[in-house]
């Protein structure tokens, strides 16, 4: 099957036996649509029925839902649960009538614009309503692709997620637009729905079932592939940057596992308050007399790494000539000066730090 056929399999399949009555399915007003796929985003189809018929009921159009207090939408929306998603719906009328006069926008670019809306929804919307050919991808459709392209990237990396997006934009119908976009759209959230399901998918019924690489070599179950994401924490670190009066910088090579392993850097510290205690506590009795009068805050900055924002807080210290006197130093720790610490392996923001402040 060519990729046109796949568009054109899954048009015919939605009309005969995908879902066509559907409340939000029987008109093109945008408000009517935003608010069907709102409502749909963490909840059954079953649940939102009632709730939106009584929504329609109490606004029946944008400028309505954006005059009305956010307690009545709120109340109304009680049961549905995720209330963000109400906040934003509320939001977003509101900018629709102050940006937009009173008209949602016609492309799903503009739309995305929009609180509440991101880019799967504002696709739904402006195929359903407008006919753009731009896709979607919910979970649902995500699935049923990346089954049909046997596509095995890891969608907790973006590079994979924008990929699919492309390919999702490149199989979208190419003839008879007006019908065929909310057709196919609907078509691939049914499919996803009712045939290719998360477990025990029904490939035998499947349009698909003839151009689906998964199916084929019977491992639908196995896509999509995705780790799980990890969480993205943040830190601060109080960076203690010794130097003495010929220029050299005190680095100490850091532990062979974690971040920076192995690479040299000046002491870390969690805490200013641990970086001043440490001083007092080591360099003021070994006569290096530092301390926190002679400290001096450089600016701080952000290091991103993969799963952790790094805050850095440099804190300089002149000790003057005298660190010879520290008799036990670890065979880890050196001081260098420019000239050295360009032969060092240094983390990039470190380096970047000791040439641009102390070079
Ligand atoms: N889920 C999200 N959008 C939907 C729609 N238009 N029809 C059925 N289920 C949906």
């Amino acid at each position: 099957m060519t990729l046109p056929s796949i568009a054109t399999a899954v048009v015919q399949w939605q009309a005969s036996h995908g879902r066509n009555h559907l409340p939000w399915q029987q008109t093109r007003d945008p408000y009517r649509v935003w608010l069907s796929e709102i409502m749909l985003q963490q909840t059954q189809v079953s649940t939102v029925l009632g709730y939106y018929q009584r929504f329609l009921d109490a606004f029946p159009d944008v400028a309505s839902l954006a005059a009305a207090p956010q307690d009545a939408v709120l109340a109304l929306w009680s049961g549905l649960g995720y209330y963000s998603r109400a906040r934003n719906l509320h939001k977003c009328a509101q900018a629709v009538m102050e940006q937009w006069g009173g008209a949602f926008p016609r492309t799903a670019e503009d739309l995305a614009t929009l609180p509440g809306i991101g880019r799967s929804t504002a696709g739904a919307i402006a195929s359903f309503c407008f006919s753009e050919r731009v896709p979607i991808l919910d979970a649902n459709v995500r699935r049923v692709l990346t089954r049909v392209l046997a596509f095995d990237g890891d969608l907790a990396q973006s590079k994979n997620e924008k990929q699919l997006w492309d390919l999702a934009q490149q199989l979208c119908p190419t003839q008879n637009l007006q019908e065929a976009m909310p057709r196919y759209t609907q078509g691939m959230m049914d499919l996803g729905a009712s045939i290719c399901t998360p477990r025990k998918p029904s490939c035998l019924v499947c349009p698909l079932h003839s151009e689906c690489r998964a199916g084929r070599a019977g491992n639908p179950e196995n896509y999509p592939v995705r780790t799980r994401k990890l969480k993205r924490t943040a830190e601060s670190w109080w960076l203690l940057i010794a130097m003495d009066d010929q220029g050299r910088v005190r680095l100490q090579k850091r532990p062979q596992a974690g971040i920076w392993a192995g690479l040299y850097s000046p002491p870390v510290f969690e805490s200013e308050a641990g970086l001043l205690h440490h001083l007092q506590q080591n360099w003021a009795s070994t006569e290096l007399d530092a301390d926190a009068s002679q400290c001096r805050h450089l600016p701080a900055f952000l290091h991103v790494l993969t799963h952790k924002d790094l805050h850095l807080h440099p804190v300089l210290v002149q000790v003057g000539n005298r660190h010879a006197a520290m008799v036990s130093e670890a065979n880890d720790v050196c001081w260098a000066d420019a000239a050295a610490w360009a032969e060092l392996g240094l983390p990039a923001p470190i380096r970047k730090l000791l040439d641009s402040e102390l070079g």
